[in-house]
């Protein structure tokens, strides 16, 4: 079998997605009672070891994949490219070679996209998008696990987001193409999602509309999302926070919404920006079973890449 990367939510494609919704419901729901380091009763992954690199500081993503490690019977060992030779500048293409001999999967956090892929191109073993500039795939299964969980039926479904066209977004674009959600875009002009993207959910059949009126998007939306005005790697530019005020995600906002609709955010927050507090800590929040979610949907992610799923 060829190794299968995870850099994006298309190399693995609707049937596997969903089977990594599926997967994790079960896995999830079959831990019931168990202590968080206990592992799974098939410890799937008993003796599998996975190297976690670092450019970009991350909590979730980071303690998720070493529980989610831990829980399937393997081990995970983490990488700060600061203290590593890759922050010296040894190539991508050594780092790929040297790190296949040594684990069995690599996941990475990164800033530019091509070095992901240089380092799939040149790895024998599964790399993972554990974010880049350009997209964060894991947290969107995270995220369309919690929507599952909490009754909502992917297909026909509608989610809006407001504020930056980033990297989760664009993850969020790639999805509804596989599995056939719309997405409402509320996003101030000169912060649109990427091209390419849109292009590729509106060519798989989802309805991608963007925007300049919060109230427009909001209206009968089923999900409510949002994230950070600034991500890694950006300046807190005032411009871009001027331009940003006017979406974020308040009581008004969310009041447009359907009766039922949820809030998710990946996280971290900036309460009182993106999001007010009355909607961050409200009865439609989901946030923290999201974060939460995120080992659930790690297990999944991690079993496909070695086949198990
Ligand atoms: N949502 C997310 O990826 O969080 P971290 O940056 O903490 O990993
Ligand atoms: N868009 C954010 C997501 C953080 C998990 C960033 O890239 O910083």
């Amino acid at each position: 079998m060829n190794v299968r990367h995870f850099l994006a939510l298309s190399a693995a494609g609707p049937d596997a997605l969903n089977a990594m919704i599926d997967d994790a419901l079960t896995r999830k729901a079959a831990r019931e009672g168990l202590r968080k380091g206990a592992r799974d009763a098939d410890a799937p992954l008993d003796g599998y070891l996975l190297a976690m690199i670092f450019e970009k500081n991350s909590t979730r993503t980071r303690v998720s994949f070493d529980v989610a490690m831990r829980q399937l019977g393997g081990s995970a060992l983490i990488m700060e490219a600061g203290s590593t030779q890759i922050g010296r500048g040894e190539s991508v293409a050594d780092t790929a070679r040297v790190l296949s001999r040594m684990v069995d999967a690599i996941m990475i956090r990164t800033d530019d996209h091509a070095k992901i892929e240089e380092l799939a191109h040149h790895a024998t073993v599964p790399i993972i998008n554990g974010l880049t500039d350009r997209s964060h795939p894991c947290q969107i299964v995270a995220d369309l696990l919690t929507l599952a969980e909490n009754g909502k039926t992917l297909e026909g479904l509608e989610l809006a987001w407001f504020g930056d066209g980033n990297n989760v977004l664009n993850s969020i674009l790639e999805a509804a193409g596989l599995l056939k959600f719309n997405v409402r875009i509320a996003v101030p002009q000169g912060y649109d999602p990427d091209a390419a993207f849109l292009a590729q959910a509106r060519s798989n059949g989802a309805r991608v509309t963007i925007t300049r009126d919060p109230a427009e998007a909001a209206d009968s939306a089923d999900v409510i999302v949002t994230d950070t005005w600034v991500s890694m790697g950006q300046d807190h530019a005032a411009p871009k926070l001027a331009a940003m005020a006017p979406y974020q995600v308040n009581d008004g906002l969310l009041a447009k919404a359907k009766p039922g609709a949820v809030f998710l955010h990946c996280l971290p927050a900036h309460v009182g920006e993106e999001v007010s507090e009355s909607v961050f800590e409200g009865s439609r929040s989901l946030v923290f079973d999201e974060a939460e979610n995120r080992v659930h949907a790690q297990k999944s992610i991690l079993l496909w890449c070695f086949g198990k799923l």
